[in-house]
């Protein structure tokens, strides 16, 4: 199953002139809002609830997974393409994804040292992991601003929307339908109402059925009662007997 997040790139940028394309603007609501729910949990975490333990831990380490594939991602398709037209335009931020390499795998194995530990040892080794997550969040939060002004008008100054949106179809086509589904999860619920309209509304009219449908599956459960009514409404959906909007 492919799904087909084109729409994606289509979510306007307003630049004071014209709103364009923006490549960064949707996936990095999503980091935002998964990296500041991890590192939550993370602070909240009972370590001697050896359920609640094993699963805030693996979660660290999805992160993890997910941030090295993210910037795999931008080198690829959106550094390429800045260095095609404008070389070295891309180094600083290209610099500070080979040191989120090193972090990531600080990351890794902190939890790894976290889950070796017990009794007391343990409560100090989750204390310590969530301020080095924190500082982690901290630097990629940071670092997105940049992609998303620095990068971003490199980007428009040297390639049409059509282009751009050509480029995001390439990139969302190279990713497995899981890692799409995930992006999803974390995007549409992180996004303004007009927003989740924009992709949900192309995948509707664009992709098979039984992907949108997917796609509502995995964030409908995500979004309160306004928004869901907002986006269903939009989407005209049947509405479902029992669910009252507030
Ligand atoms: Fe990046």
């Amino acid at each position: 199953m492919k799904i087909d997040t084109n729409e994606m790139a289509k979510l306007e940028h307003a630049t004071g002139t014209a709103p364009r394309v923006d490549l960064y603007s949707g996936i990095h609501k999503a980091l935002r809002a998964l990296m500041a729910d991890i590192l939550v949990a993370v602070g909240r975490m009972d370590p001697e609830d050896e359920s609640e333990f094993d699963w805030v831990s693996s979660r660290v380490l999805q992160l993890a997974d997910v941030c090295t594939s993210h910037l795999m991602h931008e080198n690829e398709f959106v550094h390429g393409a800045m260095e095609a037209c404008q070389p070295g335009s891309s180094g600083r931020i290209a610099h500070e994804h080979l040191e989120h390499g090193d972090a990531i795998a600080r990351l890794k194995d902190a939890v790894q040292q976290m889950r070796a530990s017990q009794g007391a040892r343990r409560a100090g080794e989750a204390l310590s992991l969530y301020r080095q997550l924190a500082l982690f969040v901290a630097h990629n939060f940071e670092h997105m601003h940049t992609e998303e002004t620095v990068h971003n008008q490199v980007l428009w100054a040297h390639y049409s929307d059509e282009e751009l949106m050509a480029l995001h179809a390439r990139l969302v086509a190279s990713l497995p339908p899981e890692e799409n589904l995930f992006a999803l999860r974390w995007m549409v619920p992180a996004m303004t109402p007009a927003e989740r309209l924009q992709v949900l509304g192309d995948m509707q009219a664009h992709a098979p059925a039984p992907v949108f449908a997917a796609a509502l599956d995995v964030v409908q459960p995500h979004l309160d009662l306004r928004g869901w009514g907002k986006l269903s409404r939009g989407l005209n959906l049947a509405p479902v007997a029992g669910l009252v909007e507030v």
